[in-house]
C-alpha cells in the first residue's frame, strides 16, 4: 500500500457552514486548482477532495488515505449540468434519482465519461456521481470549477469522520487544509446506486433511504447484506477492480472489537448485561453503544464501571445515523477494550445503521433469543 507520501503540516480553518466565507473557499479551491488534497464537510461525512479530472490528484488521494487502488472514487458535482462531464450516458432512470434526491445523500452509478481518469474508477467503466447538498461543498465545487474526488476523510478501513477532529485525528500530516464547518448531519455516507445494472440495485444503503427511493423507482433492488465469507482484499488479483466495491465486510471498523447484538429488545439487553460484566470481572474496560430505552436496564454495568452510550431513542434512526460513528470514535478513545452494541430495526436511515454495525463487528454478532437459555453465538 501507498505510504511514501511526503508529510505536511495540516491546517484546521474554520468555515461558516450554513455561509462559507468567500476567502476560506477561495483558499481551499486554489489548493484544489494546484492538484493538491482538501478535507471539506458534506452532509453526510467528512470528504477528502482533489481534482476529479487529474490523475495525479487521485493517487495523491489514494496515498493519504492508504487506500488500495482497487476501491473507487465517488466523483461530486455542484449542478446536474456537470453530469454530462463526468457520465458517458445518463439514463432517464438516473435523471429521475437526480430530480428527486440531489442535491443530496445519493450516489448514482453511470457509465463513465472519458475525462475521467481510470485511476478514480479504480479501472472500471462505470464512474459513481454524487452533487452533494452541503454548503460547504457546493460552494467549493462551484469555486474549484471542475468535479472533486473525494473518499470519506478516514484513514482506509476507519471510521467515517463526521467532524474536522475525526479528519484529523486520521490524516494529520498528510493533507494541507481541513475545512472545520462542525458535525455533519446526516453521520452516514450516501446511499450509492447501481444504474449500470439491468435492475436498478443499491450497492450500499445509506443517507437516502430505500423506502424514499422507491417512491420514484419502486423497481429498485435492496442491498445485499454483507458476508463474512466476501473474499478478502489481500485474495483479490492485484490491479482487479472489486465486484461490488466497498463491500468489503470489514469496511467500517473501529479500532476495538465490536459484538453486536441481533433480537428482540429485552433479550438484547439482558444479553449485553450479562457480556459485559463477564468482560468487566475479566478487568476490562468496557463500552456499550445502546439506544436511550436501554439505559435502565443497563444501570448495572454502568454502576460497574462500564461506559454507557445511549446517543438516540428506537424510534429516532436519523439521530442514531447522526451519532452513530462519532460515538464509534468516543468508545475508542476512551480507550475500551471491547464496544458491544444493540442493533436497530433496519427501517429509514435505520438500513445504513444495521450495515456499518455489521461491517465494524467484523461477522462476531450474538443473536439473542427470548426462548433460548442461551444466546446463541454466531462468529
Ligand atoms: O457520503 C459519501 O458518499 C462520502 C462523502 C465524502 O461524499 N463519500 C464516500 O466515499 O463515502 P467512499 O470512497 O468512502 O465510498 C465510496 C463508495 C465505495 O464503497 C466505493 O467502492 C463505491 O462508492 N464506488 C465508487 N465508484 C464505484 C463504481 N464505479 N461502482 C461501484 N461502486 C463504486
Ligand atoms: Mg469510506
Amino acid at each position: 500500500m501507498a505510504d511514501d507520501i511526503k508529510a505536511v503540516s495540516t491546517e484546521v480553518v474554520p468555515v461558516d457552514s450554513q455561509r462559507p466565507e468567500a476567502a476560506v473557499i477561495e483558499r481551499a479551491a486554489a489548493l484544489l486548482r494546484a492538484g493538491e488534497l482538501v478535507v471539506f464537510p458534506t452532509e453526510t461525512v467528512y470528504g477528502l477532495g482533489g481534482d476529479a479530472l487529474r490523475e495525479e490528484a487521485a493517487r495523491r488521494i489514494f496515498a493519504a488515505k492508504g487506500r488500495p487502488l482497487t476501491d473507487p472514487l465517488i466523483v461530486h458535482i455542484a449542478q446536474v449540468e456537470e453530469l454530462e462531464r463526468v457520465a458517458a450516458a445518463v439514463p432517464e432512470r438516473a435523471r429521475r434519482l437526480a430530480e428527486a434526491f440531489w442535491p443530496g445523500p445519493l450516489t448514482l452509478i453511470l457509465p463513465r465519461g472519458e475525462q475521467v481518469p481510470r485511476l478514480v474508477t479504480a479501472g472500471l467503466e462505470t464512474v459513481a456521481v454524487r452533487m452533494p447538498s452541503h454548503p460547504v461543498a457546493q460552494a467549493l465545487i462551484r469555486a474549484a470549477a471542475r468535479p472533486i474526488a473525494a473518499p470519506s476523510a478516514n484513514r482506509f478501513k476507519h471510521v467515517s469522520p463526521t467532524t474536522a477532529q475525526h479528519a484529523l485525528a486520521d490524516l494529520n500530516g498528510r493533507v494541507p487544509l481541513i475545512l472545520d464547518g462542525g458535525p455533519t448531519p446526516v453521520g452516514v455516507e450516501s446511499t450509492v446506486v447501481d444504474l449500470c445494472a439491468e435492475v436498478p440495485r443499491i450497492l450500499r444503503p445509506g443517507g437516502t433511504s430505500l423506502e424514499a427511493l422507491r417512491q420514484v423507482l419502486p423497481e429498485i433492488e435492496a442491498p445485499q447484506p454483507p458476508r463474512a465469507s466476501e473474499p478478502g482484499q489481500s485474495e483479490r488479483e492485484e490491479g482487479e477492480a472489486q465486484r461490488a466495491p466497498g463491500q468489503l465486510l470489514v469496511h467500517y471498523s473501529p479500532t476495538v472489537p465490536l459484538c453486536l447484538f441481533e433480537g428482540e429488545d429485552q433479550a438484547q439487553r439482558t444479553a449485553i448485561v450479562a457480556e459485559a460484566l463477564r468482560h468487566l470481572k475479566r478487568g476490562e474496560r468496557v463500552g456499550i453503544l445502546a439506544a436511550s430505552e436501554d439505559v435502565e436496564a443497563l444501570r448495572p454495568c454502568e454502576e460497574s464501571g462500564a461506559l454507557v452510550r445511549a446517543p438516540a431513542s428506537l424510534e429516532e434512526p436519523e439521530q442514531v445515523a447522526a451519532a452513530l460513528f462519532a460515538t464509534l470514535r468516543e468508545l475508542e478513545a476512551a480507550a475500551v477494550d471491547v464496544i458491544l452494541c444493540r442493533s436497530f430495526r433496519p427501517v429509514g436511515l435505520g438500513l445504513a445503521v444495521q450495515d456499518r454495525l455489521r461491517r465494524a463487528a467484523g461477522g462476531w454478532v450474538i443473536r439473542v433469543d427470548p426462548s433460548a437459555t442461551a444466546a446463541e453465538e454466531v462468529r
